[in-house]
């Protein structure tokens, strides 16, 4: 079987037709793969789109301020992209004079540009010959080659590069690079691959040995850590008090509400009877109106468990004097918000409504 030639013939076939697959546009290429890392096709097309009518070269992104950038990201995660992309875009109009560099080797110079991303943007942009390998490419080659070295070390990742760059055509290295993404998404899916009526199948080690489910191998499991949030929705006359995480942590640059973190699941009669509940309330007087239900929310390598407190004050402490920005709910919209957060506030403004006449 020959491997490249029946890729590139079943791409030719069944090519997702994307947004970005539209442009040569070097700026627009590394935008959608930054966009794409951790982030399904579908959920990322609107914010390519939105990214791009906003930010239509990088000169305008690198120019923009980074809590627009961040805005606009909301709802996608992994908010270090967002910080990062605005610091890339800035040492490209810096350095470069707002010109990408045209080769991987010199993609991989730039900040936050990583060895996918740099061969991505030099395949599809300036078609050079070299192999842009993201998770569907391990798991395809893998089970094709029986490949059992760990596709998350060095080592394997290196074993995985020598095999592309020696399967990779000269005269068509962004489509061979696309057609293992789109190949990898619609055939050789991680979960029940359709392995009937594959082209590659003729050649496939794991279909042949029945072994499908067991590739990619990897190293690590990484562990998932739990944490449990306790959101505080403080209404003090028309107004709610917000603050940005400012620590290097999930979420850093976003806003939120103030937030008690513990490492164990709390009771209401414990957590207001806690140190933080005090430090943040002092001794002025409150009233609970409504606790949420607890609302898990995964992220890749962390268990969230949140419950939200919406709480009436007659009187601002101290703590919330000085340590949070005191803002009408209207106002909410332009703060970029975690995910979790704008689930709560969906909710509750329904929950809201419902009580209205
Ligand atoms: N995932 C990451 N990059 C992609 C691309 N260019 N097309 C489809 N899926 C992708």
């Amino acid at each position: 079987m020959d491997f490249t030639a029946e890729l590139l013939k079943w791409y030719r076939a069944h090519r997702r037709d994307l947004l970005w697959k539209q442009t040569n546009d070097p700026y627009k290429i590394w935008l959608s793969e930054i966009i794409l890392q951790q982030t399904r096709v579908e959920q990322g097309e609107p914010y390519y789109r939105r990214f791009t009518e906003r930010f239509p070269t990088v000169q305008d992104l690198a120019a923009a301020p980074l809590d627009e950038v961040l805005l606009l990201w909301q709802g996608l995660g992994y908010y270090s992209r967002a910080r990062h992309l605005h610091g890339t875009a800035q040492q490209i109009v810096a350095e470069h004079g707002g010109r990408f560099p045209r080769t991987r080797e010199a993609l991989l110079k730039l900040k936050g540009i990583g060895p996918y991303t740099a061969a991505a943007i030099a395949s599809f942009a300036f078609k050079e010959a070299v192999p842009a390998i993201d998770g569907n490419g391990y798991r395809i080659l893998s089970r094709v080659f029986g490949m059992d070295e760990p596709v998350d070390t060095g080592a394997g990742k290196k074993l995985f590069a020598g095999i592309a760059e020696e399967l990779i055509p000269s005269a068509y290295p962004g489509d061979f690079n696309q057609a293992l993404m789109d190949f990898g998404s619609l055939v050789c899916t991680p979960a029940r691959p359709l392995c009937p009526g594959c082209p590659l199948l003729p050649g496939c080690y794991a279909f042949a040995h029945k072994s499908v489910e067991k590739f990619p191998v990897k190293s690590k499991r990484t562990a998932v850590r739990t944490r449990y949030f306790y959101y505080l929705f403080i209404q003090y006359e028309n107004s709610v008090f917000i603050r940005k995480r400012t620590k290097k942590d999930i979420w850093q640059g976003l806003y939120e509400f103030p937030l008690i973190e513990t490492a164990a699941r709390v009771p209401p009669e414990k957590l207001m009877a806690g140190e933080q509940w005090a430090a943040l309330f002092g001794t002025s007087p409150l009233k609970i109106r409504h606790i949420s239900e607890e609302i898990k929310h995964q992220l890749t390598h962390q268990t969230l468990y949140a419950t939200f407190y919406t709480i009436g004050l007659h009187e601002i402490s101290p703590a919330l004097q000085s340590g949070y920005l005191n803002i009408s709910p209207d106002l909410l919209d332009s703060y970029s918000l975690p995910r979790l957060v704008t689930l709560f506030l969906g909710k509750y403004l329904n929950i809201q409504k419902l009580f209205l006449p």
